[in-house]
């Protein structure tokens, strides 16, 4: 019989990500029921490190599933292994505060943590519960791109916004006769160009996963352009690259779990084909619109889901996991199978597949 807790500990690291605070309601609301109390941890693993908390009650959480963003507040670039603080001198120092983090869990009472994030908070879970900590994870990412789980809430309003974004790009690229390439976060998966790029009937669509050649893309527009197409609307996920080429870095985020952020790859796919096709070319990046505001309904039912998971694992004792969405229902994996892997798109995923059937060019051979 597992002794059912009094107070836990929450916390939102990485991005954000719309359906947030829909988790936390439901941990809130459902371990009220079990006469848990919840204490919020803010800003993420800085948060933990520095001991910056707020104890949540169900009325603070009251309709919050509709808000986007976190009310705790994230960060993701702060790593309580590799911590990184700027010492008297003002010069940056490196230092182990995993110790401090659990001491947090400590000051307050707190028998679990629920650790709502992606890859790189996931590693740091994992690693924290090697250190004794009675961890849960609950994934969210955007990108749809983590590990032991087969989707993520927020990327169904990413794509929503994606789409509709782009869907108001085809009108004016049409009234001017344009080529538009359109650069979307995602890193180094292409869920969000695939989905977004496929529903919002883009002509050609560049993924991570299949290395483009611009001659490639060149002939696309000037075959649409001898079919009397006047436009063309191009996809590009943030981390596509030319075969043989490497990806655009946009910045380095020193110490950050995932240091490397991508971007700038929507401006050379631009430019490139402005000057193979003689054609006039803009580049749009959406950035982060994607991922904020308001969750889609998807995303605060799948997320609501997750908190009620998490709290569920607190009761079962399933600590070191992280939950999971499966084929048919919610499950739990080990944390040690999350982080540092990603979920790229297979060759043989069905949008992809119905994607080539429809015509639509991946920018990996003559159209
Ligand atoms: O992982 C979510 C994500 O939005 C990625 O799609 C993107 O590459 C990255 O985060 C951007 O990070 P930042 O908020 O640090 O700019």
């Amino acid at each position: 019989m597992i002794a059912i807790p009094k107070r836990i500990g929450i916390l939102t690291g990485g991005g954000d990500c719309p359906g947030l605070n829909a988790v936390i309601r439901a941990v809130v609301k459902s371990a009220e029921m079990h006469g848990i109390e919840t204490v919020g941890i803010l800003d993420g693993y800085f948060g933990l490190i520095k001991n910056l908390t707020k104890p949540l009650m169900v009325d603070q959480v009251s309709g919050i599933q509709v808000l986007g963003g976190t009310i705790l507040g994230s960060s993701n670039k702060d790593d309580p292994f590799h911590f990184v603080e700027l010492s008297e001198k003002g010069l940056p120092q490196t230092s182990d505060q995993s110790g401090q983090a659990i001491q947090t869990c400590k000051t307050h009472g707190l028998e679990a943590l629920i650790v709502l994030g992606g890859d790189g908070t996931m590693t740091v879970a994992d690693k924290l519960a090697a250190k004794g900590l009675k961890v849960i994870g609950v994934p969210k990412t955007i990108d749809n791109d983590l590990m032991g789980t087969y989707t993520t809430f927020g990327f169904d309003t990413a794509v929503g916004i994606a789409s509709e974004s782009i869907d108001r790009l085809h009108t004016t690229a049409a009234s001017h006769g344009r080529i538009i390439v359109v650069e979307v976060m995602g890193r180094s998966a292409g869920w969000i160009a695939l989905a977004s790029g496929v529903a919002s009937g883009a002509h050609a669509i560049l993924i991570p996963e299949i290395p483009f050649e611009l001659e490639h893309l060149a002939a696309v527009v000037r075959s649409r352009k001898v079919r009397g197409r006047r436009s063309t609307i191009i996809v590009v996920g943030e981390g596509a690259k030319p075969r043989g080429g490497e990806v655009v870095v946009s910045r380095i985020v020193e110490n950050s779990p995932e240091a490397i952020r991508l971007g700038g790859i929507g401006k050379v796919v631009a430019d490139g084909l402005e000057t193979l096709t003689g054609i006039e070319a803009r580049a749009v990046v959406l950035g982060h619109v994607v991922r904020g505001g308001s969750p889609s309904a998807h995303d605060r039912n799948l997320a609501t889901r997750l908190g009620i998971k998490a709290v569920d694992m607190v009761l079962q004792g399933e600590f070191g996991r992280m939950a999971a969405v499966a084929q048919g229902g919610l499950s739990s994996v080990p944390l040690s199978e999350v982080g540092g892997k990603v979920r790229f798109i297979p060759s043989d995923d069905s949008l992809l597949q119905a994607a080539r059937k429809l015509g639509i060019s991946f920018g990996d051979a003559a159209y």
